[in-house]
């Protein structure tokens, strides 16, 4: 079987109209244009990129954006007093802040710092706590990604095998919780993956849904995979730089394999990377509507 390629993409695309309607909306019935400030210390250009990335998506949609770039060395002390500076300030209701943060500020500080209410990331306890709860809140960028692209493409979650790869905070633990909440694009029976899991491959070649979110390039081979299976690829890996400079990504699935034997399968890239920066204009928006109480 000849997989069915899950574009990132374009359902990225698609919800982008979406949110630019409901910003245009919001500003011309209510006055209201949502507010995104993104703060980066120093200058990793990885973090640049995706920061500016982010900032230019917030403009196309309507969204007002504020970039903020402090140099490397930056105390705790001065992060947490602009965090403070934007929980404050009417204008802005999303905060995010690059990670990684430099080796002297304390990532977990920071991020527990930001309101509750403006953490569009979905990485603040309290965020994190009402999703395992099944209540309304922020969820995190890739995994909310994940869900709707696997409802987008009509796949079945519900009584599935998931079988997720990768334990990380940003992306492993948060979409095995979903994928077991008791609501739409869920009800799956989730399987959690890592380092120390014994026959990684028995437990892959149970997945009706496959995610895999490790940052090992090409990890999960047409071996570790049943016939017919979802494959949703979260890695990012560079293999190397291709003659004109740019560098050349592999997902942690061997994709050319692999797709011989799937249903549906995200490529890399063009799959779940451009959902994530898309999740956070959803965020940012939903924020906004939050802060007016219109939801
Ligand atoms: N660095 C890499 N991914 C992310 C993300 O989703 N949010 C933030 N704040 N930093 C990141």
């Amino acid at each position: 079987m000849a997989a069915k390629i899950i574009s990132g993409t374009e359902v990225a695309k698609a919800i982008r109209e979406e949110l630019k309607v409901e910003v245009a909306e919001l500003t011309a019935k209510h006055g209201i244009v949502p507010g995104l400030v993104t703060i980066l210390v120093g200058e990793d250009p990885a973090s640049q990129s995706y920061v500016a990335a982010k900032n230019k998506s917030a403009h196309a949609l309507g969204i007002h954006s504020e970039q903020v770039t402090l140099d490397v060395g930056t105390s705790e002390a001065d992060l947490l007093a602009l965090v403070n500076k934007y929980n404050n300030d009417p204008k802005i209701n999303g905060i995010l802040v690059q990670l990684p943060l430099p080796k002297h500020i304390n990532e977990a500080n920071v991020l527990y710092a930001i309101d509750p209410d403006k953490d569009v990331d979905g990485f603040h306890p309290v965020n994190v706590g009402k999703m395992v709860l099944g209540e309304q809140c922020f969820l995190p960028c890739t995994p909310h990604g994940i869900l709707e692209l696997l409802t987008r493409s009509g796949v079945e979650t519900s009584g599935a095998e998931v079988v997720v790869v990768g334990r990380s905070n940003i992306v492993g633990k948060p979409i095995a919780n979903l994928m077991l909440q008791k609501r739409p694009a869920g009800n799956a029976t989730v399987t959690l993956c890592h380092t120390r899991t014994k026959d990684m491959a028995a437990h892959c070649r149970r997945a009706d849904i496959l995610i895999a979110a490790v940052g090992v390039p090409k990890m999960i081979t047409a071996d570790m995979v049943k016939e017919g299976v979802a494959v949703i690829d979260v890695g990012v890996n560079r293999i190397g730089m291709s003659a004109s400079g740019k560098a050349i990504l592999a997902g942690d699935v061997d994709f050319e394999t692999v797709k011989e034997k799937a249903s549906c399968i995200t490529p890399v890239p063009g799959g779940v990377g451009p959902m994530t920066i898309t999740m956070l204009m959803k965020n940012t928006v939903q924020a906004a509507k939050m802060a007016a109480k219109l939801i």
